[in-house]
């Protein structure tokens, strides 16, 4: 602390009291008033009534009242961990991000999470696990939101408050991931075959992973890639764990959800502590840009799809290393504030239907949970280049704005005094054709493929990761009350493939359906085992 910024008593003022709230050398109230008792309440003698004229404690009180904000509407519970991104230079042929470029270091913060959850539930449940890394790039806040899962339940976002409600606690018992709650879960991806593919990777061991150390991440959708001379290229994003990709067996992960519920957050926290960083290496597959924005058949705008390795290999991009533990945990992982739309010059979005929904639903959701519009101004949240907006006031507002009001042009009193335009490094959207079209609430017709990709993920399975699957099936849907739900994913589970069936019928004491559409010819994708994994690459 500077001179300027300690007062003659030596206590920090200003922004560096803010910054080191609670470490001076007396205790004061919340206007710095000091005080000499917080133990006991003002009374009218020792054993008289306590005083309504007591501020103190009221104050004190009221503050603990309100210390509990909403928890996330969705991956409530999670883990986060600071770290830096340091760039290889190898995309810099495809994109213009300046932190892609060679050797450049860039600050992180990356939160983990489970997606069903509450706040207080276990870490090692079967779910699907969040991964949302925020960069902190010299050209503003670039945020990845994925999960250790590359593909998603449904392909349209107007789906997702359904696919949530049918996942999450029933509400008359509000018992989470347990008899009730799977009739629904069951119920809604058995009638929306769509959620095959991520199901399957679900009842997979991916779905209970070892640590978060030992999690692949995602972009799931295809985003769109610009460099400098205006050339765009479509790409997914991935995250591969340097230590490998690991998971629990479902045995294990019931032993430790009793006696460690915190397993995956202490791991984290204890391997940086104890200098054992975590690292990911960042990674593209890259597609040509055409018009049908198709690869090798598949639909590149449909999140239920993967792009096999084989068909276009992951290029190693950067490399991710968490190294340091957050130091208060609301502060920094609860109050942080992703956003798929946080986007830098060189990296755009598509047409995918699931990332439209999602880009105006982080916004909304966080203007509920962080109260009010002005949580990019919490310090985790707050962009490391500099910020000249037009935004003012609202509710819990810390700057401070001078000047005329925040219009442009403006001729008075020294105007706007900031400049916009495409030559300042401005963040310019591609300027894509939007074809001629006619609006429709529809899919397109390539959306309609839901078991192709199923069966290629089933396929490249090796023989005890199938074992796992079908005991996963079998356990899950053996807590479905509705028999004709568990018929129903069995059907599901006869198009992807009969082995995969039989095991499962078998397991439940059911026949086991013959299939209802002609079983996909695809082959094997062995980067999809976990076994036949080939990464790291050193
Ligand atoms: C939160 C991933 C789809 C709405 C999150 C988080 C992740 C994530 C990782 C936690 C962020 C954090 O740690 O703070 C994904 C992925 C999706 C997907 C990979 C599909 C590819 C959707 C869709 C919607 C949605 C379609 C809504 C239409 C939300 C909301 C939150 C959230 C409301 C809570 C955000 C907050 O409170 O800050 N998602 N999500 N997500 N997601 Fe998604």
């Amino acid at each position: 602390t500077g001179p300027d910024t300690v007062s003659p008593t030596g206590q920090p003022t200003g922004a560096d009291q803010a910054r080191m709230a609670q470490s001076g050398s007396y205790l004061t109230n919340a206007q710095g008033t000091r005080l000499y008792d917080t133990d006991h309440s003002l009374k009218a003698g020792p054993r008289g009534p306590v005083l309504l004229q007591d501020h103190h404690l009221r104050e004190k009180v009221m503050h603990f009242d309100h210390e509990r904000i909403p928890e996330r509407v969705v991956h409530a519970r999670g883990a986060g961990a600071h770290g830096v991104f340091r760039s290889y230079g190898t995309a810099a042929n495809v994109t213009k991000a300046a932190f892609l470029a060679e050797d450049v270091e860039t600050p992180v913060f990356v939160r983990f999470s489970t997606v069903l959850g509450s706040r207080g539930s276990s870490d090692t449940v079967r779910d699907t696990r969040g991964f949302a890394t925020k960069f902190y790039t010299s050209e503003g806040v670039f945020d990845l939101v994925g999960n250790n899962i590359p593909v998603f339940f449904i392909q349209d976002a107007i789906k997702f408050p359904d696919v949530i409600h049918a996942g999450k606690p029933h509400p008359d018992r509000e018992i989470p991931q347990a008899q009730s709650a799977h009739d629904t879960f069951w119920d809604f991806v058995t009638l929306h075959t769509e959620a095959a593919h991520h199901t399957l990777w679900n009842m997979s061991d991916r779905g209970i992973p070892r640590s978060y150390r030992t999690m692949e991440g995602f972009g799931v959708h295809t985003f769109r890639l610009v460099n400098a001379a205006g050339e765009t290229t479509l790409v997914k994003f991935h995250w591969k764990p340097k230590l490998g990709v690991h998971s629990l067996v479902w045995e294990e992960a019931q032993i430790i959800n009793g006696v460690d519920p915190d397993f995956h957050r202490r791991d984290l926290a204890d391997a940086i502590e104890a200098g054992a960083y975590p690292q990911w290496e960042f990674g593209i597959q890259t597609f040509p840009d055409t018009p049908d924005q198709t690869f090798e058949g598949i639909d590149l705008l449909d999140p239920t799809n993967i792009v096999p390795e084989e068909l276009a290999p992951v290029q190693p991009i950067g490399l991710l290393t968490l190294n340091r533990n957050p130091s208060n945990f609301f502060a920094e992982t609860e109050q942080v504030a992703f956003h798929v739309g946080h986007l830098v010059p060189g990296i755009d979005i598509t047409d995918d239907p699931l990332l439209a929904g999602r880009l105006f639903s982080y916004l909304d959701t966080q203007i509920t949970r962080l109260a009010g519009p002005n949580f990019a101004q919490i310090p985790i949240n707050r962009p490391h280049a500099p910020v000249n907006d037009m935004l003012r006031d609202g509710f819990h507002q810390t700057a401070v704005h001078r000047g005329t009001a925040p219009y442009r042009p403006n001729s008075l009193d020294g105007g706007c005094p900031f400049t916009a335009g495409a030559d300042l490094g401005a963040y310019i959207e591609t300027p894509v054709r939007v074809p001629e079209a006619t609006k429709v609430r529809e899919a397109p017709e390539s959306f309609n493929d839901h078991f192709s990709q199923p069966r290629r993920f089933w396929l490249s399975m090796s023989p005890p990761e199938r074992e796992h699957i079908i005991g996963a099936y079998t356990f899950e849907l053996g807590k479905c009350y509705e028999v004709a739900i568990r018929e129903r994913a069995l059907q599901v589970l006869a198009n992807i493939d009969p082995e995969l069936c039989a095991g499962v019928a078998a397991g439940l004491g059911l026949p086991a359906p013959e299939p209802t559409v002609p079983l996909a010819d695809v082959q094997p994708s062995p980067a999809l085992s976990q076994v036949g994994h080939t990464w790291p690459t050193d």
